[in-house]
C-alpha cells in the first residue's frame, strides 16, 4: 500500500539554500532515489539530482539522508517509519553546484596524484604471474564504485578543508595499498603514502569503512597495512643505518 511521506530536501546553491519541506507519494519496494525522482516529476522539475544506473553500481547517487552518508538507489524507504520525516542533503564534504548535486573533483585530482602499476620491465604483458591471495587483495579494493562516500565521511577533509590538499583520503590511500603490497608492482610507494598522500592524517577512526556500499574493509586491509609498511621501514635498523 502507497502513503504520503514527509521528506525535507536541500535546495539551493553555494550562495544561497534552505531545507524545503514536501509531502510524496511513495509505493511499496520503492528506494529513495524513486521518490527524488517523484518529487522532481510532480512538484520540482528543476530538482539537481545526479544518478545512473540505479543498481547501486555507478556510484553517482551519493548524499545524505538523515545525516548518514549513503547511496540514494540503494536506501530502501522500507528502512523508515511512515511518519518518519525523512531529510535528503548533498555530500557536506564537497562545494555545492546546486540541491543534491557536488562538485567532485578532488577526488579525480587526488586520483592523478598516484602513479599507475610499474611492472617489471623485464616482464611482457602476459608474463605476470602472482599467487591467488595476492590477486584476492586487489579484487576486494577493486570493488571500488567511486561513490566518494568514504572520502566525503572522512573528517580529514570533512571537518578541517585545509587538509584537501595535503590529504589523499581513504579511496586514494586505499589505491595506494593496492599498489604497495601489489606483488609485481616495482614502485617504491612507502615513501609517498606518508609525505605526498598524507597517510598520517589517519587515525584510524574506521568511519570510510562504515559507509562503504561495497562493504570494503578500507581501514584494516588497506590502511593498517599501509600503516605497517611505512613503519616497517622508517624504524628497521638496517634500513636507517643505509639511509645515514
Ligand atoms: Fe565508495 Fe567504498 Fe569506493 Fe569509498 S571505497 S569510494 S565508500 S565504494
Ligand atoms: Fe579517515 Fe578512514 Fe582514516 S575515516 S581517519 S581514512 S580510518
Ligand atoms: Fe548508480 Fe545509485 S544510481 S549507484
Amino acid at each position: 500500500m502507497g502513503y504520503q511521506a514527509h521528506f525535507r530536501v536541500w535546495r539551493g546553491d553555494a550562495d544561497s539554500g534552505a531545507l524545503r519541506d514536501f509531502r510524496v507519494e511513495v509505493n511499496e519496494g520503492e528506494v529513495v532515489l524513486d521518490v527524488i525522482h517523484r518529487l522532481q516529476a510532480t512538484q520540482c522539475p528543476d530538482l539537481a539530482v545526479r544518478w545512473n544506473c540505479k543498481a547501486g553500481k555507478c556510484g553517482s547517487c551519493s548524499a545524505e539522508i538523515n545525516g548518514r552518508p549513503r547511496l540514494m538507489c540503494m536506501t530502501r524507504m522500507s528502512t523508515f517509519a511512515e511518519d518518519e520525516t525523512v531529510t535528503v542533503t548533498p555530500m557536506r564534504t564537497f562545494p555545492l553546484v546546486r540541491d543534491l548535486v557536488t562538485d567532485v573533483s578532488y577526488n579525480y585530482a587526488k586520483a592523478r596524484e598516484i602513479p599507475s602499476f610499474q611492472p617489471p620491465a623485464d616482464l611482457a604483458p602476459g608474463e605476470y604471474r602472482m599467487q591467488q591471495v595476492d590477486v584476492q587483495r586487489s579484487q576486494e579494493f577493486r570493488k571500488c564504485i567511486e561513490c566518494f562516500l568514504c572520502q566525503n565521511t572522512c573528517h580529514v577533509v570533512r571537518d578541517h578543508e585545509d587538509n584537501e590538499q595535503a590529504f589523499a583520503g581513504p579511496r586514494y590511500l586505499m589505491r595506494v595499498a593496492e599498489l604497495e603490497m601489489h606483488p609485481l608492482d616495482t614502485a617504491d610507494r612507502h615513501q609517498d603514502a606518508q609525505t605526498q598522500h598524507g597517510l598520517g592524517f589517519c587515525n584510524i577512526t574506521k568511519c570510510c569503512t562504515e559507509v562503504c556500499p561495497e562493504h570494503i574493509k578500507i581501514t584494516d586491509n588497506a590502511l593498517i597495512p599501509l600503516k605497517e609498511r611505512v613503519a616497517d621501514r622508517r624504524y628497521d635498523p638496517l634500513a636507517r643505518l643505509f639511509r645515514r
